[in-house]
């Protein structure tokens, strides 16, 4: 019984882990606080116990490209799904596509509806392409429905000042941060992307300027 209620547990998660959509499985044990000394590893403690989840809060993890913050992010959602929930993630344009899709078929509540049903949201990638006006609105109303209901766990590598710039309009994203904000976590990356350090270490003197192209 005990042997079959184990493999049963198993598959669950496994289900889980599939249906989250993590472009990667990385695990907090996996992460060398080491090598990013600007993380308060007592921070990454407590989220790990996963208060935050249980209370509704937010978590952003913020910085340059390669510090870590997808990974930090996938790590705390495969805890979450350790612990039985139900975690999705997805890169912050894409969703705006499918909600983009969704709304053209007359389905956005429906699926604002279903997004809101998971325990936990990561939006992965905030920054990277600025959002188009209505890609904006519908990301704010995926958040004012979510707020002090539901957790989601944004990545961004452009500090809070600049959300403007990436929601285009000034006043969405002072509405999105200030409900964001209000129960958050904010965790600031400042160092050295960890790809640099690993094409270092393989003698592949890559420059700087290699890894803006790349990223
Ligand atoms: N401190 C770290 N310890 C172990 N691996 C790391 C660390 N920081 C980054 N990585 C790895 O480096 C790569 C880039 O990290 P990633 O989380 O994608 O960066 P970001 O999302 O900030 O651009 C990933 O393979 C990640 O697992
Ligand atoms: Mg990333």
């Amino acid at each position: 019984m005990e042997e079959e209620r184990k493999a049963k547990d198993a598959l669950a998660m496994e289900y889980r882990m599939r249906f989250a959509g993590f472009p990667v499985r990385k695990t907090l044990e996996e992460f060398d606080f080491k090598f990013q000394p600007s993380i308060d590893k007592r921070v990454i403690h407590e989220l790990r116990t996963l208060r935050f989840l249980y209370n509704a809060e937010n978590v952003v993890f913020l910085g340059p490209p390669g510090v870590g913050k997808t990974h930090l992010a996938v790590g705390l959602g495969i805890e979450a799904i350790k612990a039985g929930h139900k975690v999705y993630f997805t890169n912050a344009n894409t969703l705006v596509e499918r909600l983009k899709v969704a709304s053209m078929k007359d389905a956005l509540e429906q699926k604002l509806r279903k997004l809101n049903s998971f325990k936990l949201i990561i939006m992965d990638e905030i920054g990277y392409l600025p959002f188009d006006i209505e890609g904006a609105h519908r990301i704010f109303q995926l958040i004012s429905k979510r707020y002090e209901r539901g957790s989601v766990i944004f990545t961004s590598n452009r500090s809070y000042g600049e959300w403007g710039q990436v929601f285009q309009d000034q006043m969405i994203a002072t509405a999105v941060l200030d409900r964001i904000l209000h129960h958050c976590t904010t965790v600031n990356i400042k160092g050295e992307s960890y790809r640099l350090k690993e094409r270092k270490k393989y003698g592949l003197t890559g420059t700087k300027q290699m890894e803006s192209v790349q990223q």
